[in-house]
């Protein structure tokens, strides 16, 4: 089931807390090394600290990302973590649809293949799951029906245009993405508030769920340096995608983009 292609991930050996900090003190944003070792070890407490951050609102805006989706549909689910876009997807399409989840941690991997396990019935579509990195898209060609992914693009920055390439080419002509994601709030007070909470209370747990390896002001980090949601819209249809859409809720924290090929 693993597609061997991504890289064995060197150990990094300090916190990953203090090699983030040193990487902001040499002015360098973390490359895909950096986020694929932070996601891996990340992975045994990211569930809880999902749903501890959100108040238990990520549920909410995954079930809105796959609103869309019908009976019967293929879908990829790009940097699917845990699994918690592809359990979801998984019953809404179905015995009769299929959903692959794909992403570069191993370790995340492994926690939405058991996952999956323990939910699968009769009722529920086949999942397979790839160890392979966003950038290597497309998996197959022009073969789903929809690429959805949660709180992904943020991570992928560094190479967004290969891996928008690669989502195109994996849907069928009128495919559709959704497309969910944490995004810097456009009103200032609203931002402080963000950024205070962010700093604050996300702090807190990630400190206590993974002690010094939770790197603080990666979150924050990385919602500024994502392209704003207008810039990002754009950026779609630069990609030949249309219908493009972005909702946003909790006053523009979250976004949901959503397009077709
Ligand atoms: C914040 S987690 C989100 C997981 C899941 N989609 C969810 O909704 O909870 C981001 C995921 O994207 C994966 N990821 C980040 N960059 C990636 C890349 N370039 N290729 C493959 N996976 C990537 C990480 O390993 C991680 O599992």
């Amino acid at each position: 089931m693993l597609h061997d292609t991504v890289t064995k991930i060197k150990p990094i050996t300090p916190s990953l807390s203090s090699t983030y900090e040193e990487l902001k003190r040499q002015n360098t944003t973390p490359n895909t090394q950096f986020i694929m070792a932070m996601f891996d070890r990340l992975a045994c407490r990211y569930d809880l600290f999902n749903h501890l951050t959100s108040m238990g609102m990520a549920a909410i805006w995954r079930k809105k990302t796959l609103q869309a989706l019908a009976p019967g549909m293929s879908v990829l689910d790009l940097g699917c973590g845990t699994g918690d876009l592809t359990l979801g997807a998984v019953r809404r399409v179905g015995a009769t649809g299929s959903v692959t989840g794909i992403d570069f941690s191993r370790n995340m991997l492994e926690m939405a293949a058991r996952r999956y396990e323990k939910i699968k019935n009769i009722n529920t579509a086949p999942a397979h799951f790839v160890a392979m990195r966003a950038e290597e898209l497309p998996l197959k060609s022009e073969a789903f029906d929809a690429v959805v992914s949660g709180f992904v693009l943020r991570n992928i920055y560094e190479n967004i245009d290969v891996i928008l390439k690669g989502v195109r080419g994996s849907l069928i002509d009128g495919g559709m993405i959704r497309f969910l994601d944490i995004t810097e709030p456009s009103s200032g007070i609203i931002r402080n508030l963000w950024s205070f909470y962010m700093q604050s209370a996300t702090a807190f747990y990630g400190r206590i769920l993974f002690g010094k390896d939770y790197p603080v002001s990666y979150l924050v980090d990385s919602a500024k340096r994502f392209l704003k949601p207008g810039a990002f819209t754009e950026k779609l249809s630069e990609h030949g995608f249309k219908e493009i859409e972005k909702r946003s809720f909790l006053f523009g924290i979250i976004t949901l983009y959503s397009a077709r090929k």
